[in-house]
This record gives C-alpha cells, structure tokens and sequence, in this order.
C-alpha cells in the first residue's frame, strides 16, 4: 500500500532543528525554531507554571475525558485576556491543541460553513498557515504585507489588496509580533483595515501566537479587540505555547464571534465535531495549568510579571542588536531590529547568504530569511554582527 508514496515536502523549520543538532561546532548560534530562550539557550519553565503544576498534583482526582470542547472555564479565562472589555455576547471558545490546531479546527469550521472560499495570507507568513489551510481542503491566497528591502509594514498595498478580495473570503491576520517579520501593524492601519473589512464584508482570522510578547498583553490585543467591536464575525487562533511556555502541553483556544446567539452555538457545534473528528479530545494538563493560574488573582498577577520580564527581555536584546549592527556598519539600515515586536526578524539575506552563514559560521536562519532574536545570546551579538556584515560587504 505505501508504493505509491512520494517523498513530503520538507518542514523547514523542523528541519533546520535537525541541521542545528548535527552540527558539532560548538560555537553554533540557532536563530531557527520560534521558541523562546535564555542566555544560556535554554526554554525554562516558567516559575508560576511549575507552582500551578504542584497545586494541581495534590488536587487532581481524575483524568476522565474532557469532552470534545475541552475545559471551557479555561475557554472562558483566555477569552477575557484576548477580549477585555470587548467580549461579544455571541460567542463561542473551545479548547485545542495548540495554536496549530486551533488553527486547523478554524479551517474545518470554514469548510464546513462556507465550502468553496479562498484563504487570504499575508505575504509573508508563518510557513505553517498555508499548509494547514490546505490540508482542510482550503484555497489559499496572498496579500502584500511585508518588503524586506525597505523593513516596512506594506500597508498601502495591503488596503488595496482587500479592497479586491471578494465578499465573504477569510483573511488571515498576525494579532501581534508578525511571524516571520516581526513588523506589526499601527492602531491607524488597524482601524482602516477594520473599516475596509466591514465594509466588503470579509472575514477576519486573528491568529493570536504571542499575546505579551511585544508590547504588553492589552496592547498586543489591540486589533483583535478592535476588530471584535466593530465586526459581525470573527475567527481567532490563540496559543498558549509562547506565552505561558507551555510548547508541548499543547494548549490553545479557538474562538469565534458569530454574530447572533444561534449562530455562535451552532459554530461552537461544529468546531466541537472537528475536533472530534481530529483528535477527539484534547489534552488536558496544559489548559488545567493555564486556568489555575488565571483564576488566581496572585499566580495570575505572578504570570504577568514573568511573561513582562521575558518580553522585557527580547526588547533589550533588538536594541543591542540594532546598536551593535548601527557601530559596526555607520548606518541605520539595522534599525527595524529594535522597532520589531516579539521574536522575530526578517533580514534582508538571499538564500545564498543564508547558505553561507550556515556553512562558513554555523549560524542557522531559517530558509525564509526568518531569525528568532530571542536565541542569540548577548554575548555573541557581536559574532552575529561581524558576520553579517563581512557577508553583506561581498555584495557586488
Ligand atoms: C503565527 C503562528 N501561529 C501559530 C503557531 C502555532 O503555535 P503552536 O506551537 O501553539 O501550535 C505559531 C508557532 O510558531 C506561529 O508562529
């Protein structure tokens, strides 16, 4: 039965993880996978995580099924941090594995609502997104949202874009810290894209991955929130991965406003059948973890000042970047580093570049152009630099 197989296309994310592991050279630097770490390249655990963890070890009785939905009291607390104030009284919040499969359950609740419709994606985006809107059955599509010549937010061109995508068509949105840019949208460029999509009457899919990440959680919330208030639907991926540390206890939350009270219980119906469908049940460890700290004003408070301090973190190190790379080559063109938010930057390197850095220096960037800032350590900042720029002199 497996003759007819061909050879997958290859995950290049996952893949460089492997190049980095067989790389012996001990002064590699990893800036691949989007996961957060230390100076010393470590993912730790957060503290108030490992505490919520011990509580839920004496107090857990049962690991009984969860239901196809999941725990929705953790649906309910990751709502309040994605929505604040502007919570919709119709809507709908299931517990998923993960941004990604929150994700995936959006595209089987698309499919299912809307059949034939086109996925409009940023360009550029997180390598995933257009996989796993393929896989459900979607089309996907572009829009312009990045140059990486000049570092910039293409919001000019974006707004035209969507004034020709046709009515009733998703399109996709980073709520905050873009992957794989790092270049968000302004309050301005949200409120006319909020304008925009009312008016033709598309559909906004906020996938939520880094909420605290880039400028705080409420303002990193911002345009979902705007788009909440002002739009009769709304999709919306949220992961915990990131922002509690939580990668591989898998947990997430797909949300959705749908416009009137019927609509969203039968969204949330539906959402629970995909899901079923998909994995049954999801896991329960990580959402369990997550609704303890946020239903406890201290742990909660505690989750605040450790996910500020790891942000805090990554804003310092866009600085030395940018400083270190405006010292050695006398000019700004480095300087988006420090205006990015989160993660993620997109240095303007051609793939040949990135071979190079890969082979001459270990240095492993992602074949997007993508590098994680949060795995360079600020004592080989400089060590990044040099080679960049030694490597940006070549040019002809
Ligand atoms: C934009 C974006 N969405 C979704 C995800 C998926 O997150 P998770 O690891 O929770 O599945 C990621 C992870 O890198 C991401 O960058």
């Amino acid at each position: 039965m497996f003759e007819a197989l061909s050879v997958p296309p290859i995950d290049p994310i996952l893949a460089l993880g492997g190049a980095v592991r067989a790389d012996a050279r001990p002064d590699k630097i990893d800036l691949g996978i989007g996961v957060y770490r230390d100076e010393n390249g470590h993912t730790p655990i957060m503290a108030v995580v490992t505490e919520a963890e011990g509580r839920l070890l004496v107090a857990r009785t049962t690991k009984t099924y969860v239901g196809a939905r999941g725990d929705t009291v953790f649906a309910g607390r990751v709502t309040e941090l994605i929505l604040g104030q502007s919570k919709s009284q119709w809507m709908t919040g299931i517990q998923a594995t993960g941004g990604t499969g929150t994700l995936r359950i959006l595209a089987g609740l698309i499919v299912r609502a809307k059949g034939d419709v086109t996925v409009w994606l940023p360009e550029p985006t997180w390598l995933n997104h257009s996989t796993v809107f393929a896989d459900a059955g979607l089309r996907t599509a572009t829009y312009p949202y990045y140059d990486r010549r000049i570092s910039k937010v293409r919001v000019d061109e974006m707004l035209s874009a969507l004034e020709t995508i046709p009515s009733g068509e998703v399109v996709l949105l980073h709520g905050c810290c873009h992957n794989p840019c790092g270049a968000d949208l302004s309050p301005e460029a949200w409120d006319a894209i909020a304008a925009i999509m009312s008016r033709r009457g598309l559909i906004p899919l906020v996938d939520l991955a880094y909420q605290g990440f880039g400028h705080g959680l409420d303002k990193d919330a911002a345009g979902v929130r705007l788009l909440a208030l002002q739009l009769p639907e709304l999709l919306v991926a949220f992961s915990c991965s990131k922002n509690f540390g939580l990668y591989s206890e898998r947990t997430g939350c797909t949300l959705v406003v749908a416009g009137t009270a019927k609509k969203a219980a039968l969204a949330g119906e539906h959402m629970a059948l995909v899901a079923r469908l998909l994995y049954s049940m999801p896991p329960d460890h990580g959402s369990a973890i997550v609704r303890t700290i946020l239903e406890d004003e201290r742990l909660a408070a505690s989750w605040r000042s450790e996910l500020e301090t790891v942000r805090l973190s990554m804003v310092s190190k866009r600085r030395q970047l940018s400083a270190a790379f405006r010292a050695t080559t006398g000019t700004a063109d480095f300087d988006y580093l420090e205006h990015g938010a989160g993660m993620f930057s997109l240095p303007n390197l051609s793939p040949r570049e990135i071979a190079d850095l890969r082979r001459d220096r270990g240095i492993y960037i992602v074949e997007d152009g993508r590098i994680n800032v949060a795995g360079l350590p600020s004592r080989r900042t400089a060590d990044f630099v040099q080679a960049v720029t030694e490597l940006l002199a070549k040019r002809p």
